[in-house]
């Protein structure tokens, strides 16, 4: 095709910068900017997902589409492609590409970026494309107008990807540039950067890494995952310290490090997860990313969803639910904690999950570490349980996080035997108080063993006396001896409960 290689070679010469290769030519002499393969190796990724996802080709806009390259690209596995650029020069190579492959389903349109977007309708794209150019319509329109026009945007298309130039990077200091790259994507509720890509030509920014974001209020996307459907996210109230993403049978959570107990909240819970995924239907844990950049440092982690309703709404609501199971169930939890030496330290409604099936499932793992003194709200793993206790039956009269302290034991008392309550007190701080405690509660003769081997031995000699038929002084003695161990238990619990 010697005639139309002399026309893209003009159109090529008339271009102001080659910033690409040429779709299926080798044009002599033309050196472009960068090598594309790299970026176009993520865009494939994504495009064949959603493809997959929507089953279907996909309806594909590139917002300063230069050369046309990934637009031709897009077309040629099958998507409807528009490619934009206000470059005319851009533009009129790139129709003469589409003329050359005209087989593909590629449309290119001479115009501004922000003059378009406005223009674009729900649904109308489900990929866009936007390399290398928000930096340029920020310098013109401001960087205000171009980040709401996104957060716009973000509410019409499935996935945006997006490679954005850095303030650090420089040398575009008037182009009003955040200090934070995903300022741009604030409207899109799931962000995450696919690679790094550098720059080679130009020397002064070959040091350039250059983050390419996927960008979604629809799909989070993990290599190993591919894409996840987003039915919820929740932000936390306080910032967006954490982000949660409900994302069907996945659970995926973004946590934002912003200070050291932020990290070490992050580092319990996938601590936790590794030691106890999949564990009696606890979460299994799929994907742990740490990311740093300079746009901060943040953990993201992918574990099994557990669908039901927090206890808190389930109380809230006034539903009915047998309140000594849910504390059996719990403490069974707390138990499992404990033989491994670990220890919730935030037991409480808004932290149990409550299954159609009744079952009960712990659902905060950041506060769950290896010490039964608290760094928080009681400061004892213990105490805080006896008040969850106390909450469960009485959630009425007593607020979650304001009993008064001693208050958890005296009202305890109401709920259970004189001699339960006596044990609870008595639970020594040697022992293992979930074990100890879900005796006392739930197990009546591993408890009676446990509390004293006084009563044991006593019950063995009455047993033996009555088989024998006669009681004599020895027994009588060996009794009052067992006797006076329990009043000597009893006079000890008495002096710690007053
Ligand atoms: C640095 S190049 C990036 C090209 C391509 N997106 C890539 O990364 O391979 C920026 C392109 O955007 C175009 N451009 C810059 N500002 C624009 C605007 N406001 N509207 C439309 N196109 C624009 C330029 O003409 C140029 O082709």
């Amino acid at each position: 095709m010697p005639d139309n290689l002399e026309e893209l070679t003009a159109a090529v010469q008339a271009l102001p910068y080659l910033y690409q290769p040429i779709f299926g030519y080798e044009i002599q002499g033309a050196k472009p900017i960068r090598n594309c393969e790299d970026r176009l190796a993520d865009v494939k990724k994504i495009y064949d997902a959603l493809s997959a996802e929507l089953r279907r080709p996909l309806r594909v806009l590139d917002l300063g589409c230069a050369q046309g390259y990934f637009s031709l690209y897009a077309a040629k596995w099958g998507g409807v492609v528009t490619g934009l650029d206000f470059e005319a020069a851009n533009i009129d190579l790139c129709r003469l590409l589409a003329r050359e492959n005209a087989d593909l389903k590629v449309n290119f349109v001479c115009t501004r970026i922000e003059d378009f977007l406005p223009t674009v309708k729900a649904g109308e794209y489900d990929l866009v494309l936007c390399f290398n150019v928000l930096h340029w319509c920020s310098k013109f329109s401001g960087f205000e107008v171009v980040q709401a026009q996104l957060a716009d945007l973000a509410q019409k298309i499935d996935i945006g990807l997006f490679e954005l130039a850095l303030k650090s990077e420089g040398i575009f200091q008037d182009c009003n540039l955040p200090e934070n790259y995903r300022d741009f994507l604030t409207g899109f509720s799931f962000v995450r950067v696919l690679s790094y890509n550098y720059r080679h030509i130009r020397p002064d920014l070959a040091h350039v890494k250059r983050p390419l974001c996927f960008a979604s209020t629809k799909y989070a996307w993990f290599e190993n995952l591919g894409l996840l459907k987003i039915d919820d996210v929740l932000v936390s109230p306080r910032g967006a310290r954490t982000i949660c993403y409900f994302c069907g049978d996945k659970f995926v959570k973004i946590t934002n490090i912003t200070d050291e107990a932020q990290y070490g909240r992050a580092q319990r819970e996938i601590n936790f997860l590794n030691t106890f995924g999949g564990q009696k239907g606890l979460p299994r844990l799929y994907i742990t990313i740490n990311e740093q950049d300079e746009s901060g440092m943040r953990i993201i982690h992918v574990r099994d969803m557990i669908a039901g309703k927090t206890l808190r709404e389930k109380i809230t609501n006034g539903e009915n639910f047998d309140r000594w199971n849910v504390i059996r169930q719990t403490l069974e939890w707390m138990v499992l904690f404990e033989q491994q030496g670990y220890y919730q330290g935030d037991v409480g409604a808004h932290n149990l999950i409550y299954t159609d099936d009744g079952r009960i499932y712990p659902v905060d793992y950041e506060t769950i570490g290896d010490s039964p003194a608290l760094y928080l709200w009681l400061y004892s793993a213990k105490l805080q349980f006896l008040n969850f206790i106390n909450f469960i039956l009485e959630p009425g009269k007593s607020n979650e996080y304001t009993f008064p302290l001693p208050m958890y034991l005296l009202n305890l008392k109401k709920h259970v035997t004189p001699r339960q309550y006596e044990r609870i007190a008595a639970i020594r701080e040697d022992e293992k108080f979930f074990a100890r405690l879900y005796e006392i509660l739930f197990e009546p003769e591993k408890d009676a063993e446990a509390y004293t081997v006084a009563e044991t031995e006593i019950l063995a000699i009455e047993r033996y006396v009555s088989y024998i038929g006669t009681k004599t002084q020895e027994h009588e003695e060996q009794i009052a001896e067992q006797q006076r161990r329990i009043e000597e238990l009893e006079k000890i619990i008495r002096e710690r409960l007053t």
